[in-house]
């Protein structure tokens, strides 16, 4: 069975030292113990943050000494495909390794949207990845409204994803974590319906089962999560976490998505 992923994005948000108090209280309701007692298997599923990069190495740290590095993991924001150079104000795929990174969250709609990111420059950041070999990415899809009302957003999602994974075809995909987040629903207050939701996340199974080789595949759902409706979305079968925004930053808040979705 693949482990559930239920990551935060904290996007533009939060100070090291917000992070800091932020991590103290979330990792005090970590009791392994308790959920032992319970019968809950803390390992199915594992919990990440993306905090912004001047907060990695201190949530690395503090996670590292709480000794829930086999459970709590870290996520970039982003990363540059290049090596190092001269790319003033990027960031490298060594950098974040360094800062103790297991996944880079690539595409996010938000880097496309305001920052112009192009799907050609997604794929790059893919296929550097998957060179190093070592960053586990979470590529970032989903369709703008106007796409929905067209009912086109089959044809979309499965062109974003045939676009980023482009260098990919017929070579061996260790592992890849993609995160469907319809930008009509983020930061909207409602998620995606579970059974459109549903119906999505089973078509990016089938499309990318059908078109590329990937050994340990997870597709997560972003968009308006919180813990009143985690529930309806991680019960179906298709749905394999979720990247949470808005209702991250509070860690009673988000700690309760982890702890609800323990249960299904
Ligand atoms: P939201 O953001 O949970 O605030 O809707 C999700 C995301 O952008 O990843």
């Amino acid at each position: 069975m693949n482990k559930k992923i239920i990551a935060a994005n904290f996007k533009m948000n939060k100070t090291h030292k917000e992070i800091r108090d932020y991590l103290d209280i979330f990792l005090k309701k970590l009791d392994k113990e308790d959920f032992k007692n319970k019968n809950l298997n803390l390992l199915d599923t594992e919990i990440v943050f993306a905090p912004p990069y001047t907060s990695l190495l201190e949530a690395y740290n503090k996670i590292r000494l709480n000794y829930y590095d086999d459970l709590v993991r870290l996520a970039s924001q982003n990363i540059y495909y290049e090596k190092s150079g001269a790319y003033t104000g990027e960031i490298s795929i060594e950098m974040i390794k360094s800062c103790g990174c297991s996944y880079a969250i690539i595409g996010h709609s938000e880097r496309r949207r305001i920052f112009n990111e192009t799907d050609d420059l997604i794929a790059k950041k893919i296929s550097s990845i998957f060179d190093d070999g070592k960053i586990i990415p979470i590529l970032c899809v989903g369709e703008n409204l106007n796409v929905r009302k067209e009912q086109k957003e089959y044809d979309f999602v499965s062109n974003q994803l045939n676009t980023a994974l482009n260098s990919l075809k017929n070579k061996k995909i260790p592992s890849l974590i993609v995160a469907y987040e319809p930008i009509w629903a983020i930061g909207a207050g409602a998620p995606i319906g579970p059974e459109d939701g549903e119906k999505m996340h089973a078509f990016i199974y089938k499309y990318l089962n059908d078109n590329f080789i990937i050994e340990e595949l997870r597709v997560i759902y972003g968009g308006s999560v919180t813990q009143s409706n985690i529930k309806m979305l991680i019960t179906n079968k298709h749905i394999d976490g979720v990247l949470v925004g808005g209702a991250s930053l509070d860690p009673s808040s988000f700690y309760n998505i982890y702890k609800f979705s323990l249960q299904y």
